[in-house]
């Protein structure tokens, strides 16, 4: 396992063309990937790193899965795309089995996470309207502060990130932010109009942050109570990434509408979905609601074969024991420049001490070691490898670790 450097050879010039012709909505680290198999990718150098970061779970499966790319390979030898004007061989298949994974009837497929998450709520608004009977000037759907759902004007205006917002007005109203993980204020603020609740059952963007454990449960309740509906944005929590097929596993919590996205593309195509009870789903009608792309049959072959996968229990079952040697791992560091270890499985939110630099210094120093890990949120580290990874994968990137952490100490 090679030690890179990220300064000679290609990688300049390639990221010089970057810098002039990409949309700078992005800060990346300076690796020009050029190769990938398993948890491992290659530069245009050749340099070698360990990907600890998963493409934020898109590649829960690993870089090429073999029987993803298979599956891949033999769509397109058949077909492609027909958009949705005709049936397809496809898509009835994927969505049977996407929604017998998640003990539910049907599927709207989309491509990206933004897209699964707009969609539910514009069912929701739907279920609102012509189920629950709420008008759609007084509907409202209750959001946790600090989320992140996606990038789309409806999204980032329940943001309470001030970057994600800020002059991107006017915003769309009819949503409440409340504090995560407080049972109280959730209670507080639902009430006769709110036509649903949507959450990430654990929070990825803002750090892998865990609520309390009658969090969930008690949000399910308060939607049956009122008659909203829970939608668990699982787009970056769901498909065995935190030790169970779903992160509301955990608390034995069934939602009424999971979203899905990321992982369900096998790290290939972009794919998500929105899955719900066939009499939620019945609101959406020819016309009111489609994507060109969403479902188009090389997406459905790979997320057929990504549903066949999870159904298996491996992946769960990997995440979860690995996951139990890396947060061991971790917070044996705690003190040694960690301040706090957070997650689920192979998903791990790693506070850093500031004194030992910002999360963005150590993903750099890191990165120079040959580990690919991405801050989030100023000084949190997400750990969140392919679940393909093994054992001691997992102790060479921690070692790596710890001695960035070493030589990142103040002195
Ligand atoms: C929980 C969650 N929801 C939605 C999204 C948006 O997904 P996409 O980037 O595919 O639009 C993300 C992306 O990180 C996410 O983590």
């Amino acid at each position: 396992m090679t030690a890179p450097s990220a300064t000679g050879g290609r990688t300049p010039a390639a990221i010089a063309l970057d810098r002039r012709c990409v949309a700078h909505n992005y800060a990346p680290l300076p690796i020009v990937a050029a190769g990938a198999e398993g948890v491992w990718i290659t530069d245009i150098d050749g340099n070698r790193y360990l990907d600890f970061l998963s493409a934020y779970s898109a590649l829960n499966f690993g870089h090429r899965h073999p029987r993803i790319i298979a599956a891949a390979h033999a769509q397109l030898d058949a077909l492609t795309l027909v958009s949705r004007a005709c049936h397809d061989h496809r898509l009835g298949p994927f969505c049977a089995a996407l929604a017998e994974l998640c003990g539910k009837q049907t599927v709207l497929p989309m491509n990206s996470g933004a897209e699964a998450v707009e969609s539910g709520i514009k069912l929701a608004r739907k279920w609102g309207a012509e189920v629950k009977g709420v008008p759609n000037e007084r509907a409202n759907i209750v959001v946790a502060e600090n989320n992140f759902h996606g990038r789309t004007i409806s999204i980032v205006s329940f943001s309470s990130d001030p970057l994600t917002r800020r002059g991107f007005g006017p915003y769309t109203p009819g949503f409440r932010a409340v504090p995560f993980g407080d049972g109280a204020a959730l209670t507080a603020a639902v009430d006769q109009h709110t036509v649903a609740v949507l959450l990430e059952p654990i929070q990825g963007e803002a750090g892998v942050i865990v609520p309390p454990d009658d969090y969930l449960p008690r949000a399910r309740r308060i939607c049956t109570e009122h008659n909203a509906l829970l939608i668990a944005d699982e787009i970056q929590s769901g498909l065995a990434r935190t030790g169970r097929t779903f992160a509301c596993d955990h608390w034995a919590v069934r939602p009424d509408v999971y979203l899905l996205g990321k992982a369900l593309g096998g790290g290939v195509v972009p794919l998500s979905a929105v899955v719900a009870d066939a009499s939620v789903m019945a609101v959406l009608h020819p016309g009111e609601h489609g994507s060109t792309f969403g479902g188009n049959a090389l997406a459905c072959a790979v997320g057929t074969t990504v549903v066949a996968m999870v159904a298996t229990g491996e992946f769960q079952a990997r995440s979860a024991d690995l996951g139990r040697r890396m947060h061991q791992r971790l917070a044996a560091l705690i003190g040694r420049g960690v301040s706090a270890v957070r997650g689920r499985g192979l998903w791990a939110g790693v506070d850093v001490d500031p004194r030992f630099g910002t999360g963005r210094q150590l993903s750099l120093r890191m990165a120079g070691k040959g580990v690919l890990v991405k801050d989030t949120r100023g000084s949190t580290l997400r750990f969140a490898p392919p679940l393909v990874i093994t054992a001691d994968e997992i102790d060479w990137a921690i070692d790596r670790f710890a001695e960035a952490l070493d030589e990142a100490a103040p002195r």
